[in-house]
């Protein structure tokens, strides 16, 4: 029989539990960070060095991270189902879940680019674990300053195409951890097929333009229960 495809939409929320830093939550990053100043474009070009050592931080962090029961109960519904996730997150948390099909909205904390060209794949290259950070100096293939590979507000969001198209494979939707007030990624559950049930596990209230099954647990426990629900 043919296998189900489950679409995934992730945010923040998905990798709490394993101790990453959600954006709005009280005590959120954006509570302690100027978006305007680490997240944009303009951020970067009045002050690299600050930008620069924001992701050298955030990198470091990371590395000392592990997924959490959430991200491992994902990837072990690909035993049973096409499993595509698209997620909000840079952290590479799914993958060393073991999922196979992750779709990255907004950039990769372990990849640096071009500031000149940053979404030419040339360009891009992959930071070893051991040697996280980036330094002012540190250049591109192109010769430009490198900077993180991160879609920041204002900016095109490219993998944006691939993921509605993603969207419309989908039997089940599954919404995990996002607040859903960043677009275009907020905006892709209407590309659920019409009829396909979709689900959201947050524990708290999101507002969300379609009808739901909210399971309203951490991500950990509402993916045992969103299984449960499955069988
Ligand atoms: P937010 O911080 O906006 O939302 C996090 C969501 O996770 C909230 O709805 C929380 O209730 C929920 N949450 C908290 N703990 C949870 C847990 N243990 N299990 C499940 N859910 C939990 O983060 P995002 O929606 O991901 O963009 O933010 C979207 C984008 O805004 C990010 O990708 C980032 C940010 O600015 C860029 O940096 C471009």
């Amino acid at each position: 029989m043919k296998k189900k495809t489950i679409v995934v939409l992730t945010g923040a929320g998905m990798s709490a539990e394993s101790g990453v830093s959600t954006f709005r939550d009280s005590g959120g990053l954006w509570e302690q960070y100027r978006v305007e100043d680490v997240a944009t474009p303009e951020g970067w070009y009045r002050d690299p060095l600050l930008v620069t050592n924001f992701y050298n931080g955030l990198r470091r962090q990371l590395v000392t991270k592990e997924p959490c029961e959430g991200h491992r109960l994902l990837a072990t519904l690909e035993q049973d189902y096409n499993v595509r996730i698209i997620t909000q997150n840079v952290d590479d948390l799914h993958e060393r879940a073991g999922s196979t099909s992750v779709l990255h909205l907004h950039g990769e904390l372990f990849k640096v680019t071009s500031s000149r060209n940053p979404n030419d794949p040339s360009q891009i290259r992959t930071l070893p674990y051991d040697a996280p950070d980036v330094k002012i100096g540190d250049k591109a293939a192109d010769g430009s300053q490198l900077r993180p590979f991160i879609v920041w507000f204002g900016e095109p969001v490219p993998n944006i195409e691939p993921a509605i198209e993603l969207c419309g494979d989908a039997d089940i939707f599954l919404v995990i951890g996002t607040s859903l007030n960043v677009y275009p990624a907020a905006g892709l559950l209407r590309y659920a097929p019409m009829g396909c049930p979709i689900y959201l596990i947050d524990p708290a209230d999101v507002h969300c333009p379609m009808s739901v099954t909210h399971i309203r647990k951490g991500a950990s426990e509402g993916m045992k229960e969103f299984i449960s629900l499955l069988s």
